[in-house]
């Protein structure tokens, strides 16, 4: 049975307790509505880590006023019988004011990462993401953290803090788990309408388009680009927000392609907006 703890004093006992019989601890940090993508998070640090912990935390700082902080799917009563299935250690999941018992004096600002992509579109969210991940990592003090590479952004920025930041935390990236038919794993996805949800298939299909025309040896970014827009502006009704080529994880735009990259796009439906993304090793990687 997952242990559920809710204040950050108990978690913090507990941890200085683990630590003291030298337990390796592991961390999948999530805000819940928990799919298949965590579990597979989760199911990579039961392996490797002797505890491991999962906080679900939806966090108002990482959230526009016009988002969905309000409707944003919450259930922990289901995550906790999904954790608890798996064998998980603990769960941690404190009330916002135990999170932020005072209005914020000082928070972590993330600067050229935050500015393209997500957090173009995003004012303010990686600087809120960046402050909660760095106040769960003080308080569970993991070993190892799991985050996925669907959100590649949010995983470089993370990478950069840890290393900006001298946290003694290694960060593991999990690949992004898929549909059966290559739709990627979010729990924003029971937002979608019936005929959106079919539709949405197609955000997977427009990269596995590019990615094949660059093997075929397209490298210029204008043309991938392109090739995307076609297909989802063609086979989907959402509204094409952002389709973009960056080096990974330097998050640099390359009109022309030549180390690794990663191809992001956003699609906004009509309650969801989704986003996907692939990275490409390049031709400079092994
Ligand atoms: O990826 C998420 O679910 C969130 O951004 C995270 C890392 C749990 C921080 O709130």
């Amino acid at each position: 049975m997952t242990q559920r703890i809710t204040t950050v004093q108990e978690m913090k006992d507990i941890v200085r307790a683990l630590k003291k019989e030298q337990k390796q601890i592991g961390f999948v940090p999530t805000m819940g509505a928990l799919h298949d993508g965590h579990l597979t998070m989760v199911k990579t640090s039961l392996k490797k880590n002797d505890i491991t912990v999962v906080s679900v935390f939806v966090n108002p700082l990482q959230f526009g006023p016009n988002e969905d902080f309000d409707a944003y799917p919450r259930d922990i009563e289901s995550d906790q019988e999904k954790l608890d299935a798996l064998g998980t250690d603990y769960v941690f999941y404190p009330s916002v004011e135990e999170m932020y018992p005072k209005p914020l004096a000082l928070s972590v600002k993330v600067n050229r990462m935050a500015e393209v992509l997500e957090g173009a579109k995003r004012p303010g969210h990686f600087d809120g993401v960046v402050t909660v991940v760095n106040k769960l990592f003080n308080i569970i003090r993991p070993d190892f953290a799991y985050f996925g590479k669907k959100d590649a952004q949010q995983l470089a920025i993370i990478e950069r803090m840890v290393a900006e930041f001298n946290h003694s935390i290694e960060i593991i990236g999990v690949d992004t788990i898929r549909e059966a038919d290559g739709l990627a794993k979010s729990s924003r996805n029971v937002y979608l309408t019936v005929q959106e949800r079919q539709e949405a298939v197609h955000l997977y299909q427009s990269l596995i388009k590019a990615q094949k025309r660059y093997d075929a040896g397209e490298r210029n970014s204008a043309v991938l680009i392109n090739v995307i827009n076609e297909h989802l502006t063609k086979n989907t009704s959402g509204s094409v927000e952002d389709i973009a080529i960056y080096s990974y994880p330097e998050l640099v735009e390359q009109p022309q392609i030549t180390g690794q990259i990663f191809i992001s796009l956003a699609v906004k439906f009509s309650k969801a907006r989704l986003i996907d993304n692939i990275i490409i090793k390049g031709d400079n990687h092994d």
